[in-house]
């Protein structure tokens, strides 16, 4: 691999159902690399398999076939153990619904995936915390509670959890959805930033023409197929 590949796909399919009556091919063969300097959006129509593909390609479930290598390393046959943390070392999420824990401090939430890992956080991880926060623009919010947030701030608290690991590919799957126009412009602004200044490539779901349109590169899933993929500030 070159040395700044993040990801490749190869010849990826997804079936559901496998087995019975209502089986369904939902993923043809889809091929890509997303590399380290990537801003990607992955758009198409309701239905054409943008959210299973980002599940299968963050390790969260299983193509039918094909290959996914994440940073050069084949993860088709790893145990699940070992899936697992690779997944956790190396892939950060945020989702249309934030799923912060409402009862928590902003900080407890963007450290729980180190927390999941490690159990209580060091030094380190809580001043890492604390520069994602201020990186976020909620440095003064670190003690509030989740619930206290707006839904804007909710969702910069979500990506700051997603890049506590140090990620090398952030996924979102239409992180900017549920937010009003000029909160998911934001947004959208800071994911730009996150890939500029964390080393992170950036792949997200988008329904709106006007936030894809400020990604460097477009990969348009129809059907289950690829049917463009092209560099936006070439
Ligand atoms: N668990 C499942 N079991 C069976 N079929 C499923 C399952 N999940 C998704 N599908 C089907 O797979 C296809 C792709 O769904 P997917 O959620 O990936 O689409 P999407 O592009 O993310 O759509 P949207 O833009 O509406 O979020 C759809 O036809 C859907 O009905
Ligand atoms: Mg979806």
């Amino acid at each position: 691999m070159s040395n700044d590949e993040v990801l490749r796909l190869e010849a990826l399919k997804k079936s559901y159902n496998i087995g019975q009556p209502n089986e369904i091919e939902v993923l043809h063969g889809i091929d890509f690399t997303i590399k380290r300097h990537d801003f990607a959006a992955l758009i198409g129509p309701s239905g054409s398999g943008k959210s299973t593909l980002l599940n299968i390609l963050g390790l969260l479930d299983q193509p039918t076939e094909g290959e996914i290598y994440l940073l050069g390393q084949a993860t088709r046959q790893m145990i699940d153990q070992e899936r697992t943390r690779l997944r956790g070392e190396s892939i950060g999420f945020v989702f249309q619904f934030h799923h912060l824990i409402q009862a928590f401090t902003v900080i407890e939430n963007v450290l729980m995936p180190l927390m999941l890992v490690h159990g209580k956080p060091n030094k380190q991880a809580i001043e890492r915390a604390h520069d994602l926060l201020e990186a976020v623009g909620l440095k003064d919010f670190s003690k509030r509670k989740a619930s206290q947030l707006s839904g804007g701030q909710q969702q910069r608290v979500a990506i700051a959890r997603a890049l506590i690991t140090q990620p090398a590919l952030l996924l979102a799957d239409e992180p900017t959805g549920n937010l009003d126009s000029q909160t998911a412009t934001e947004v959208f602004e800071l994911f730009r930033e996150v890939n500029a200044t964390q080393d992170c490539a950036v792949l997200l779901v988008t329904h709106d023409p006007r936030l894809s349109a400020t990604c460097d590169r477009t990969i348009k899933l129809v059907d289950g197929r690829i049917e463009s993929d092209v560099l936006s500030n070439p």
